[in-house]
């Protein structure tokens, strides 16, 4: 019989998929789906490190079981305390009363706040290292990516890294778990999303602990989501992750608006076609009423020119552009070139509003905001043009 499960030597895969949840985080949208990956190590000492989402937990436990028969589990290696990896530790602890859960400093409050479990804790510092027999393990702490108690487990014996959600993505996984025995076609647009979605303010973090894991030979990635990674994958899994922490973003210009009965979106209509005239061929345009947030979000991580503009609405932005806008703030971005644009009918607020995320924001300001009154008229297609122009100035350069 085929072995379903070995990731490498005494290391299986034991995760489960998730294609029934539509939001991650009851936030992100999950087309794919999502894997909760967790992993066993079946030496003379039995380790396993993360759990599942609590709903999968009678697969996870057959999973277990199918390794390990009726023998018990030492320890419980707690690398990420997020619910959709911890959500099944009372339930384990129930099923292995006598199991130790290895963590650090800052991993046992939430253990004791999340599930109320206190008793049998093996706390690790940094380089801190666990004999499992055959397998030797060291703790690389790597706090804030993206909680503060996140750290990475690494299996000197064979070279794997259980890195917890660093590395990971969107996207069930459909059959195997292993990159070279399943098409990861849909993996590479999903790690941008979710990195974008769930780390993405957290771009220094990241490179801390890149810098720190850089010396480590490495056979295998372990996430908590998506593939294994093996093989070139290695060093282009590593390097996404890189470029998206260093929020370097490519040559291309996502256009973001807001309109009510298209007029506005006008104005984005004649910023993309002149971008693109000026030789931009990456143009990306959101509609915030159409397109959902963490597609848009993916996008600005990509690229690296931003115009938004939106009507007045109420006095205020319109709501779908105000969101995206905080959902930008919070990420922290960087290095981005910015310009935007707006509308009203009687009284403008949107361009001063926006110009208020602007100055807040660490972004170059490119070109002049267009503001406009009701409709497009011929001077307010020119000064579309000139923003574009001034972007695509800096796309070009
Ligand atoms: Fe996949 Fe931060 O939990």
């Amino acid at each position: 019989m085929k072995d379903k499960t070995r990731v490498k030597g005494s290391i299986h895969y034991v995760g489960v998929n998730d294609r029934q949840k539509h939001l991650f985080e009851n936030l992100w949208p999950l087309p794919n789906g999502v894997s909760y990956n967790a992993y066993l190590i079946d030496d003379e000492k039995v380790a396993l490190v993360d759990t599942v989402d609590v709903c999968y937990f009678e697969v996870f436990l057959r999973k277990i079981k199918k390794i390990i028969g009726e023998r018990p589990i030492d320890y419980l290696i707690i690398n990420h305390m997020e619910p959709d990896h911890s959500g099944s530790i009372r339930l384990i602890k129930h099923y292995y009363p006598n199991i130790t859960i290895v963590g650090n400093r800052q991993t046992f409050g939430m253990v004791e706040g999340f599930y109320g479990v206190t008793d049998l804790q093996h706390q690790v510092k940094d380089g801190d290292t666990l004999n499992l027999g055959k397998n030797q393990l060291t703790f690389h702490l790597t706090p804030m990516v993206h909680w503060p108690e996140t750290m990475m487990t690494y299996c000197e014996t064979e070279q794997v890294l259980f890195s917890g959600d660093a590395f990971g993505c969107f996207g069930a996984l459909g059959g195997g778990f292993i990159d070279e025995k399943i098409n990861t076609d849909i993996y590479w647009e999903e790690m941008v999303r979710y990195y974008s979605n769930i780390v993405g303010k957290y771009g220094s973090p990241v490179q801390k602990a890149l810098e720190k894991l850089s010396g480590l030979p490495v056979s295998a990635i372990c996430s908590t989501h998506g593939p294994v990674w093996t093989g070139d994958n290695i060093e282009r899994v590593i390097s996404i992750y890189d470029k998206l922490s260093l929020y370097d973003g490519d040559e291309g210009v996502v256009v973001i608006y807001g309109s009510m009965y298209g007029n506005t979106e006008q104005m984005a209509e004649a910023i993309a076609a002149e971008l693109s005239a000026q030789g931009v061929k990456n143009v990306i345009m959101h509609n915030t009423s159409k397109s959902h947030a963490s597609y848009i979000l993916a996008d600005i991580f990509k690229y690296k020119g931003i115009i938004v503009g939106c009507t007045t609405y109420n006095g205020q932005l319109y709501p779908e552009v105000e969101a995206i806008l905080s959902k930008i703030s919070g990420r922290d971005m960087k290095n981005r070139y910015f310009g935007y644009f707006g509308s009203f009918c009687w009284a403008g607020a949107a361009v001063k509003k926006i110009a208020e995320f602007a100055e807040k924001s660490k972004f170059e300001i490119v070109g002049e905001p267009v503001e406009m009154k009701q409709a497009m008229k011929e001077d307010t297609y020119a000064q579309c043009e000139a923003l574009a122009q001034a972007m695509a100035e800096k796309m070009i350069k």
